[in-house]
């Protein structure tokens, strides 16, 4: 998908944000906004898929609060959740041609726009939690992020969304043989298609929105995700087996309209990457607790947690990143070099 939007287009973004606030969004501005002004403040929309007390939602509350002292009200941040503005791939859309200027998505639908982010649907690529945040707070991180500024989609964090597993409805999946004659739902996104075909499920991708009703009237024998989004969407009311197979490590991230970002003041701008790195801290603590919480609950709620020898899974998923390195096109070749990038990383 290529980037499509213009200078117009920018300006239609500012005054569409504009007109839905009631207030006129200032672009190209060097002094600091002024509150008393109505014509000086800035609103920024963003949308996401996750529930209210989702910890990452949490945290773009507080991003939105500190955001709103730093620039004594003069820039909002109107967070629209639960996916209300559509699926994740709808939302990326919707920033990428400017109308929305912010939005929260999984890696994984962002590889469809911006192909590195593939490597964060290897499974077994980092080698445990460490190896992962050194990677993202270093050098590939960072130039992962400024990547989608290339498709308009410029990243500005990374949130911990910590380890994907499988959850099913009737029976654990212990060994990836027992993912066989399984339907399991996937993101969107080729990747976490490849990976369930070669641990030996039958992937089928459904937006997470409609992920519950799919599990309840059995188009789905299961899914994957972290702890807290199994236990903060319910789906363990259907899903009674989860197995901590933690096959892969997709962030969340943060992204922006590279056109409008551009345009803002760089007062502005340093207002929000500083609101940003405190939500970004927040956010770390917040996801520990409420990943141990979320274990206890589900528990609670009769759902067996089940601890299967990873490496089963890794031997299995190894291929997968193999087939890059034989690979001879030129996209697997950048992503095979990223790999071995990747795999070079020490904590
Ligand atoms: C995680 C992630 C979401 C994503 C979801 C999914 O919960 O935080 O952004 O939508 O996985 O599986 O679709």
């Amino acid at each position: 998908m290529n980037r499509t939007i213009s200078f117009a287009a920018v300006a239609l973004l500012i005054a569409a944000l504009g007109a839905a606030s009631g207030t006129a969004l200032v672009v190209g501005q060097r002094n600091r906004p002024d509150p008393s002004d109505p014509a000086r403040h800035i609103t920024l929309k963003l949308g996401h898929a996750l529930d209210q007390q989702h910890p990452v939602h949490k945290a773009m509350v507080l991003f939105a609060d500190r955001l709103d002292e730093l620039s004594s009200g003069a820039v909002t941040v109107d967070i629209i959740p639960n996916g209300q503005l559509g699926s994740e791939t709808e939302l990326l859309e919707q920033v990428q041609h400017g109308a929305l200027a912010m939005t929260k998505v999984s890696t994984a639908p962002l590889e469809s726009f911006v192909p590195e982010m593939s490597v964060f649907g290897l499974p077994y690529l980092f080698r445990d939690e460490p190896h992962f945040w050194a990677v993202l707070e270093g050098p590939i991180g960072k130039e992962l992020l400024a990547k989608g500024a290339e498709s308009g989609l410029r990243g500005l964090c990374y949130y911990d969304a910590g380890a994907r597993s499988f959850y099913t409805v009737n029976r654990p999946i212990l060994k990836p043989d027992d993912l066989q004659g399984l339907k399991i739902r996937v993101q969107a996104s080729p990747t976490s298609m490849e990976m369930v075909e070669t641990l030996g499920g039958s992937p089928t991708p459904i937006s997470f929105g409609e992920l519950y009703s799919a599990l309840q009237q059995k188009m789905v024998d299961g899914a994957e995700n972290n702890p807290p989004s199994f236990h903060k969407t319910r789906h363990f009311e259907v899903c009674k087996h989860y197995s901590l197979d933690e096959h892969t490590r997709v962030p969340d991230l943060l992204l922006v309209n590279e056109e409008l970002w551009q345009q803002l003041p760089p007062q502005v701008q340093q207002w929000i990457e500083e609101a940003i790195e405190e939500s970004v801290a927040y956010e770390r603590e917040l996801w520990q607790k409420d990943t141990r919480d979320a274990l206890e609950a589900v528990q609670k709620e009769g759902v067996t947690i089940h601890y299967p020898d990873k490496t089963l899974f890794a031997d299995k998923a190894a291929p997968m990143l193999q087939a890059f390195n034989e690979a001879q096109d030129e996209a697997s070749e950048r992503i095979a070099a990223l790999i071995a990038r990747i795999q070079e990383v020490t904590p």
